[in-house]
C-alpha cells in the first residue's frame, strides 16, 4: 500500500449527495469521499461546467453532476429521487451549498432584498434538501447521515456580515431540530462550522488571492503552524457521515483551531 493510500475505506458502497459541490469545500469532500470508496457521489451545484468536469476527474464510474438550484425545492427533490432511482438508495447528504454576504452590513443598513436572497439559500436551500434527503432515507429505512455547512458564524456574532450570522444561526436550529426528530428513525442530523478557509467563495468576498486570504485567516486561532484548508473540513464531514460517528447526533462540529474557545 502507499503512504498516500486511507487505511481503510469508510464510505464502502455508500450512495451520497453533496450540494455546492463544484467548489471548495463540496469538491474537496467528493474527492475525499471518492478517496474512502463511496460507491457513488452525486454532485449538484448551479455551476454546470465546473461541476461536470469535477465529477469527470473523479471519475464516471462514481461520480455523477446534476445541476440543482436549492432554492428550487423541486429541483431538490428531483435530485434525491434521481439519485434513488438510478443508484438504489441515498445514505449521505452532505447539504453544503451556501453563499457569503453580498455586502458587509451592519444591522444599521440591513439590506432586505439581500438577506432575503441569502436565506433562500442559505436556510431555505438546507431545509429542502435535508427534508427531501430525510424523506428518501425515512421511505427506504436507510439509517442515514445528514452533514449540513454551518460556521462559526452560527455561534457568534460580529461587527459585520449579520445576514450571514443569522442563517448560519437558522442551520444550527434546523440540525438540532431535525437530529431530535429523525433520531426515532436512525438518521442522523449533523453540522460542520468552519473557520474562515480560502475558497474561491471567501476570496471574491474579500478580494484577495488563495494565500492573501490564507494569511489574513492564519492569526486568529490559536493553533500555530497550520491554515485551515478545505481538506481539514472535509476530514470532519468524512467522521460525520461515517459509522465513525455512529452515536453522534445533533453536533456542530467546530474546525477552527480553538478560535471559539479562545473567544469565550
Ligand atoms: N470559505 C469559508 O471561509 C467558509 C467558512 C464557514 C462556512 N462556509 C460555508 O461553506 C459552504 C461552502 O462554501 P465554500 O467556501 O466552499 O464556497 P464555494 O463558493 O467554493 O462553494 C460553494 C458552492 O455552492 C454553490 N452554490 C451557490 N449557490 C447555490 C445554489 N443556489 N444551489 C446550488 N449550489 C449553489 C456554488 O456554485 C459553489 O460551487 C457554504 O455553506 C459556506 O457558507 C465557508
Amino acid at each position: 500500500m502507499q503512504e498516500s493510500e486511507p487505511l481503510s475505506h469508510k464510505l464502502e458502497g455508500r450512495v451520497v449527495i453533496i450540494t455546492g459541490g463544484a467548489s471548495g469545500i463540496g469538491e474537496a469532500t467528493a474527492r475525499l469521499f471518492a478517496v474512502h470508496g463511496a460507491r457513488m457521489i452525486v454532485i449538484a451545484d448551479i455551476q454546470d461546467d465546473l461541476g461536470k468536469k469535477v465529477a469527470e476527474s473523479i471519475g464516471k464510474d462514481k461520480c455523477n453532476y446534476m445541476h440543482c438550484d436549492v432554492r428550487k425545492d423541486g429541483e431538490v427533490k428531483a435530485l434525491v429521487d434521481f439519485t434513488v432511482q438510478n443508484y438504489g438508495t441515498l445514505d449521505v447528504m452532505f447539504s453544503n451549498a451556501g453563499v457569503l454576504s453580498s455586502s458587509p452590513q451592519t444591522v444599521l443598513d440591513l439590506d432586505f432584498a439581500g438577506l432575503d436572497r441569502l436565506f433562500a439559500i442559505n436556510v431555505r436551500g438546507m431545509a429542502a434538501c435535508v427534508k427531501y434527503a430525510a424523506r428518501a432515507m425515512v421511505e427506504k429505512g436507510v439509517r442515514g447521515s445528514i452533514v449540513c455547512t454551518a460556521s462559526v458564524s452560527a455561534s457568534r456574532g460580529d461587527k459585520y456580515s449579520t445576514d450571514y450570522h443569522m442563517s448560519k444561526h437558522a442551520v444550527l436550529g434546523l440540525v438540532r431540530a431535525a437530529s431530535t426528530q429523525l433520531g426515532a428513525n436512525g438518521i442522523r442530523v449533523n453540522c460542520v462550522s468552519p473557520y474562515g478557509v480560502a475558497t474561491p467563495a471567501l476570496c471574491k468576498t474579500l478580494g484577495m488571492e488563495m494565500d492573501e486570504v490564507e494569511k489574513t485567516c492564519e492569526v486568529h486561532p490559536p493553533l500555530k503552524g497550520l491554515v485551515l484548508k478545505t481538506n481539514h473540513v472535509a476530514d470532519a464531514v468524512l467522521f460525520l457521515a461515517s459509522k465513525d460517528s455512529e452515536f453522534v447526533n445533533g453536533h456542530d462540529l467546530v474546525v477552527d483551531g480553538g478560535l471559539l474557545s479562545k473567544m469565550l
